[in-house]
């Protein structure tokens, strides 16, 4: 008996210790809700299969899109039958472990024909659908660890949305000034820095990223692309910036003018990889991973960001 108590004890004080310890685990897709033929399965039923191994594995927490989830015109109702027929029955009806809070980031493609607003009526009546405006944060916490999320509308900053682009980037300074969190996160649908198909966004490069340096954002993650990469900006930028495009759209190969714009700017491709897929995100106290994974569930990069 005395030795099932102090079994009993042990464990208790191991859990709490690795609860002290522990984090969180999340996902990210961009691009994803793609046109369907009706029963034929496509690209983003096989990034959805990864996605469910990953979250069982991982025991993600939620999942966090960059945009593009309606192709190609995004919803036109809050009752729109893509959000079941793109969604739902793509992730939540198949698989339990992606049950799980969606946070959600619009792209071009969702404010199209200017109904993005439907999405955050959506919302409203749907708990697993998050996006209560289209630009806004979260915190998660565990431990003494915080971490802040600022999701952007990056259509609205050029495409002029819901906004001008200069009451978006006075938001994303003011919002990030007030951050006291230990990490910081940025989520937008343009990329900074890419050299996929588009290549980089130069006014994103003016307008934006001196206010994610100022405030000494970790991660910048984006989709827009139909691939995946991993960038460093020019020396002294410590930002880590991840494309995370490839939840369904048709892969694009790379762009050679975009290329050669990075080597012009210094900016470092750490990997690119013009297929479908997803990173899946394990956030820590001192350090946060970041995991490419393919349409076979092969983990085919990753890299770490460490902090005192
Ligand atoms: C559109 O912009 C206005 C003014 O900035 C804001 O109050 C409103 O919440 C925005 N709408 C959405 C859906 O984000
Ligand atoms: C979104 O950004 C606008 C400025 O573009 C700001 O006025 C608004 O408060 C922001 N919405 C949220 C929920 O923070
Ligand atoms: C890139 O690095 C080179 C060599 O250090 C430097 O001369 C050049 O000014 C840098 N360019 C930019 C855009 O930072």
């Amino acid at each position: 008996m005395n030795s099932l108590i102090s079994f009993l004890f042990a464990t208790l004080t191991f859990a709490t210790l690795l609860l002290a310890e522990e984090g969180f685990n999340f996902i990210t897709i961009g691009d994803w809700g793609r046109t369907r033929t009706a029963g034929v399965p496509n690209k983003q039923d096989d990034v959805a299969r990864q996605m469910d191994v990953w979250a069982r594995e991982n025991n993600a927490e939620f999942v966090l899109t960059l945009g593009d989830n309606f192709y190609p015109d995004g919803v036109f109702s809050a009752d729109d039958e893509q959000f079941e027929t793109k969604w739902r029955n793509v992730y939540l009806n198949p698989y339990p472990s992606l049950r799980v809070e969606w946070k959600i980031s619009l792209g071009n493609h969702d404010h199209r024909v200017f109904t993005g607003h439907y999405q955050v009526e959506f919302g409203k009546t749907e708990p697993l659908w998050e996006l209560p405006s289209f630009n806004y944060t979260f915190t998660k916490t565990f431990g003494d660890t915080s971490v802040f999320f600022v999701v952007v509308d990056s259509d609205s900053l050029y495409w002029l949305v819901n906004d001008t682009l200069n009451e978006q980037v006075s938001w994303l300074d003011e919002t990030l000034e007030q951050a006291s969190a230990d990490w910081v996160i940025v989520a937008a649908h343009h990329p900074v820095y890419s050299s996929g198909h588009h290549g980089s966004d130069f006014g994103m490069i003016d307008d934006v990223r001196p206010i994610l340096l100022k405030h000494n954002v970790d991660f910048y993650l984006a989709g827009h692309e139909h691939d995946l990469q991993h960038l460093n900006g020019p020396p002294g930028d410590s930002i880590e910036y991840v494309i995370s495009g490839g939840g369904g759209a048709s892969a694009r190969p790379q762009n050679e003018i975009a290329v050669e714009d990075l080597k012009d700017m210094n900016v470092t491709q750490k990997m690119f990889n013009s297929i479908n897929g997803f990173t899946g995100i394990k956030v820590k106290q001192n350090s946060i991973t970041v995991e490419y994974v393919d349409l076979e569930g092969t983990m085919f990069y990753s890299f770490t960001k460490y902090k005192n």
